[in-house]
This record gives structure tokens, sequence and C-alpha cells, in this order.
């Protein structure tokens, strides 16, 4: 069709005023940011190495969705301050439920059973009977992140199925039932059906949810947990090989960086939105960097994930304040790799030594994402503690002395039992 610019039914009445569809949207974006909150408080607590990373990549997918509908509220003639409330109380009692889930069924189903088929539905309805001429900029926008919600129900509920096939966790009923009571005692994610005035109590959320004080890893599908770098049991006996593998490893290790960085996420909800959506982001350029390793280390038949599972970034750091856990990666770590041999060196290793394209790939790019994270640590560390960078740089310092100390310590603990056993 060419008139209209190829935008059909042209002169239908829609569904939506102005006031309604702002009113509408922002249940969307408080719907997105909760799910944001969701995932970066629940992933490390959950073990499955998949919906470890599906939670991070889905965390990045959420904060860009509700960035868009931040940009398109208040263009419907509704003050940007409304973007910063909660639209609902029964929505808000959905989310602090739904962090309350206790075993990776749970989270997967309460999230990619239940609440995002909700949305995605939702969305389909309001791009089939809005205005299509007076809401094209809205359609834009959830054409894009309907898009991402098929493509994370259609991944997560066959993650469910895998979950549920290995018998090892309670039936997840009582939970997902609970929370599709709440979505239909709020009238609908939209709230186009008729609202309950018998309004549901809270079930698990009479307790605020606690980041865990250690990370976790499937203990079925993984080696036990550790604070040493342990490379591979199986790498290779000549130098240039024992430190491509050590390399490989020490990418597929950053989960616990991830780990990190949806804690701080998770509990400092005092900071503006682009911190939020900044640090989701950066949890999801360390699931990559973490997969760089993962698919590094499967492509020469590695098994991997029977080896220790490094947890220190998370482990070590996470009794400390957000801020001094921020700096500790942010400054100590990314801005420390921006040094002569640090990113570079490491990319220039596999260019021009190991002459390894894959891995030279991944370390082009990994440098990339690290000058933005150190970027992200000059920005939001001096907020996060209210001091100048030369304090913030201080603080990294003493930090990176005690976590290297706790760590140097637990590899030479693991190399003297190591060589006990040989
Ligand atoms: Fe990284
Ligand atoms: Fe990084």
């Amino acid at each position: 069709m060419i008139s209209y610019t190829g935008i059909h039914k042209p002169y239908d009445i829609g569904e939506y005023s102005v006031e309604r569809n702002a009113k509408v949207l922002q249940r969307y974006r408080f719907m997105h940011e909760g799910l944001l909150r969701v995932m970066a408080g629940q992933l490390p607590a959950r073990g499955d190495w998949d919906l470890k990373l599906g939670l991070c990549r889905h965390m990045y997918e959420n904060a860009e969705a509700a960035n868009a509908l931040r940009g398109r509220i208040p263009e419907l003639r509704t003050s940007s301050a409304v973007l910063g409330k909660e639209p609902d109380a029964v929505l808000s009692l959905l989310i602090d439920e739904l962090i309350h889930a206790e075993n990776d069924l749970e989270l997967t189903a309460g999230i990619y059973a239940v609440v995002k088929p909700a949305l995605l539905e939702t969305y389909r309805r309001h791009m089939a009977t809005t205005q299509q001429i007076v809401d094209q900029p809205t359609l834009r926008i959830l054409r894009t992140i309907v898009l991402d919600l098929e493509e994370q129900v259609t991944w997560g509920c066959e993650l469910q199925r895998m979950l549920e096939d290995s018998g090892v966790f309670p039936a997840h009923e009582p939970f997902t039932d609970r929370l599709r009571s709440y979505i239909a005692a709020a009238g609908g994610i939209d709230s186009s059906l008729p609202k309950t005035t018998e309004l549901p109590p809270r079930e698990r959320s009479t307790e605020p949810y606690r980041l865990p004080l250690r990370s976790v890893r499937d203990p079925r599908t993984m080696g036990p947990v550790t604070w040493a770098r342990t490379s591979m049991s199986n790498a290779p006996d000549d130098e240039m090989g024992r430190r491509v593998v050590a390399t490989m490893r020490v990418r597929q290790e950053e989960m616990t960086a991830c780990e990190l960085v949806s804690g701080v996420l998770y509990s400092q909800r005092q900071m503006p939105w682009s911190f939020h959506r900044d640090l989701a982001r950066h949890v999801w350029d360390e699931a990559r960097h973490a997969m760089f390793g993962q698919a590094a280390l499967e492509a020469e038949g590695y098994d991997w994930k029977k080896e220790p599972q490094y947890t220190s970034d998370y482990d070590v750091n996470e009794h400390k304040l957000p801020g001094a856990q921020y700096a500790w990666l942010s400054i100590g770590i990314e801005e420390g790799a921006m040094v002569s041999n640090g990113k570079k060196k490491e990319f220039e290793y596999f260019r021009d030594e190991a002459k390894h394209p894959l891995m030279q790939q991944f370390q082009d790019y990994d440098w990339a994402d690290e000058v933005v994270h150190a970027n992200l640590g000059r920005k939001w560390v001096p907020e996060l503690l209210e001091e100048e960078i030369a304090f913030v740089r201080e603080v990294a310092k003493k930090e990176l002395d005690h976590f290297w100390s706790e760590v140097n310590k637990a590899t030479e603990q693991w190399r003297a039992s190591k060589a006990g056993n040989e």
C-alpha cells in the first residue's frame, strides 16, 4: 500500500485517547523496570548457566524497552514526573512476589510463562486496536518490544520444559497461579478488564528480598564454586597453549562480574534511570564476555562446566558498599585494563603470537566493551560515593589489594591441594 505511507486502516477509530494511552504506557514501563529489578536481584541466586545468561540478556532488553517507553510517555501531555511512580499497587505486588521465586523453575516459569506472555498479548492488542496514524510513534516502539518478547518467551518456555524434565524442582504452579491471580486482580497489565475490590494479600513479600551473600552455580551440572583461578585441568602443557586456554577460561568466568553489577543495580534504587539502563547494559556485556569464553572453549572440545566455577568478583565483594563494589570493578579492574599491558596487549597476543582468529575477534570486542565500562565507572562511582574521581581511584586501589589477597590465597590453597592429590 502506497497511500498513508503504508499505514493500514487509516479511518478506523482507535481505542486509546491521549490520556488513556499515557496511562497504559506508564503501566508497561513499570512492568519492564520491575522485571529488570527482579532479574538483577535474582541473578546471583540462580544456578542454571543458561538461565543466568538469559537473565543478563533480558535485563538489557527490558531496560531498552523501558527506555523507549520513557521517551514516549511525556509526548502524551503527561509530566515526566510520573516516570518515577508506581502506577498500580497490585502490579507492584506482582513484582514484589515474583522476586521471591525460590528456585530456577519458579523464576523461569514466572517470568517466561506468566508475565512476559501477558505483556505480549497486551501489546499485540494495543497495536491492533490503536488508531494507526495518531499512535504510529507508539506502534514503532511496541513492534520492537514485541520482537524481543517473542524471542524471550520461546526461549524461556523451552528452558522451563528442560528444568521440569530434570525432575529436581517442586511444582511451580502454586507460585505461578498466584502470579496470574495478581495480573487478573489488576484488571490485566493494561487494566482493560474489571479490577477486583478484593485486593490480594502479600504471600512471600511480607519480608523484603535479600541478595544472597554467595553466588550460586548449579551443582548438578557444574563443578564446585571456588575463589581460585583454576583454568582447565586438561590444558595443554606448552606455554602458549596454557596461556590461550587460561584466557578463554577467564573470559568464561566473567559471569561473576555480571552478578556483581546486577547486585549493585538492584540495591541502588534511588539512582537515576540512566544509571539502571547503563548497568543493565554492563551486565549483558559481561555475559557476552562469558559466552566468548564458553564458545572458545567449547569450539576446542573443552568441558568447562565440570571444572571448579569461579565466583570471586561477587562473593569477595558482596558485603561491601555498592559504591565500593562498582569502584573495584569499573575503576580498579576495567580502567586498570586500559594500560599498555592490558586489553590491547591481550588482543595483540591472539592476533600476532597465538594467531587464534576466534579469540582475536573476541578480544577485539572485549577491549571495546571495557573502554565503555571504564567510562561508566568514571561517570557513576563518583555519584555512588559522593566523591571526586581521585578519591574513587584510591578506594578502588584498596579494594583491589583486598580482592587479590583473597583470590591469591584461594589459588595457592587450590594448587597445594591439587599437588597433594597427585
Ligand atoms: Fe568483561
Ligand atoms: Fe567489563
